[in-house]
């Protein structure tokens, strides 16, 4: 379904879930917009890749964990395409660590990227959604955030505050027609998943998930895809999993 003029912006799309949610909702917008933190050249070529099929796309390098990055790509965004209509907070970091060893600076660098950032994030665009009174911000969030971790409690930790910062927004600015909403995957074929895979608690948990296996990132694009649809245009504060059955079975 074709969302009229509205420009989506997914936060580390270059590679993993957000590349898969900006080619799945680029054909729904009129102009698909994807930031990454290092690879240019992997960026460059995901865009080509939009804009070969037929998609209006553009691409911004973002640390995320830096509020001034974040300023200057939203306003350069603004600028050229008009404001960010719906917003995909989709980057983080994960890191493997048992937890009497996380230092300071570890907790410190998890919690600005994977939470201070969408917060960043959503303040700087939420100027236009509201002047547009229509808005989608969908966050990425994970398991951990809703039954803890092993090896990754920090990790946890942002996930766990950014389900809260999702339901706070949804308090504050669904009367304002934007609506707020959290996407949770349990174990999802990524970078991000392979050390994690590698370990004993990694495997014990795959050999639990009811569906028997571990997710696509498809399979959490579509439910993105949905979140920001009109046909979820009553949908808002909620955390929708995407985990195989992992939380209802509680592992057991
Ligand atoms: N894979 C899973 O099993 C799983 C499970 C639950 C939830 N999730 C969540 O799903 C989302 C996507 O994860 P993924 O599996 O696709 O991970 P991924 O393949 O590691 O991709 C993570 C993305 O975030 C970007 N990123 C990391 N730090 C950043 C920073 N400081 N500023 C800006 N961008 C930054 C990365 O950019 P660079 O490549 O340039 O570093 C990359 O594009 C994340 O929110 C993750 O927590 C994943």
């Amino acid at each position: 379904m074709k969302l009229r003029n509205k420009v989506a912006l997914v936060t580390g799309g270059s590679k993993g879930i957000g590349k898969i949610i900006a080619e799945k909702i680029a054909p729904m917008v009129n102009c698909i917009v994807f930031t990454y933190r290092e690879n240019r050249d992997k960026a460059l070529k995901a865009k080509e890749e939009l804009m070969m099929n037929g998609n209006k796309a553009e691409c911004f390098k973002l640390d995320q964990s830096n509020r001034k990055e974040i300023r200057a790509v939203i306003g350069e965004i603004n600028r050229l395409f008009g404001g960010v209509d719906i917003l995909i907070n989709n980057a983080a970091m994960s890191q493997e660590k048992p937890f009497e060893t996380i230092t300071d600076e570890d907790w410190e660098i998890m919690l600005k990227t994977n939470l201070q950032g969408p917060f960043g994030l959503i303040q700087e665009c939420l100027p236009h959604m509201k002047e547009q009174k229509w808005g989608r911000i969908v966050n990425i969030v994970s398991i951990g955030g809703q039954w803890g971790g092993y090896n990754q409690v920090h990790y946890a930790a942002s996930k766990a505050g950014l389900i809260s910062l999702t339901h706070s927004m949804a308090k504050i600015y669904s009367k304002f027609g934007i609506t707020s909403n959290a996407v949770s995957p349990g174990l999802v074929a990524t970078d991000m998943a392979k050390n994690e895979l590698q370990t004993e608690v990694g495997k014990k948990k795959v050999e639990n998930i009811p569906l028997g296996r571990i997710a696509t990132p498809e399979e959490v694009a579509n439910v993105v895809a949905f979140l920001i649809s009109d046909e979820a245009s009553y949908i808002t504060g909620q955390t929708i999993n995407v985990n195989g059955g992992m939380l209802f079975s509680h592992g057991v």
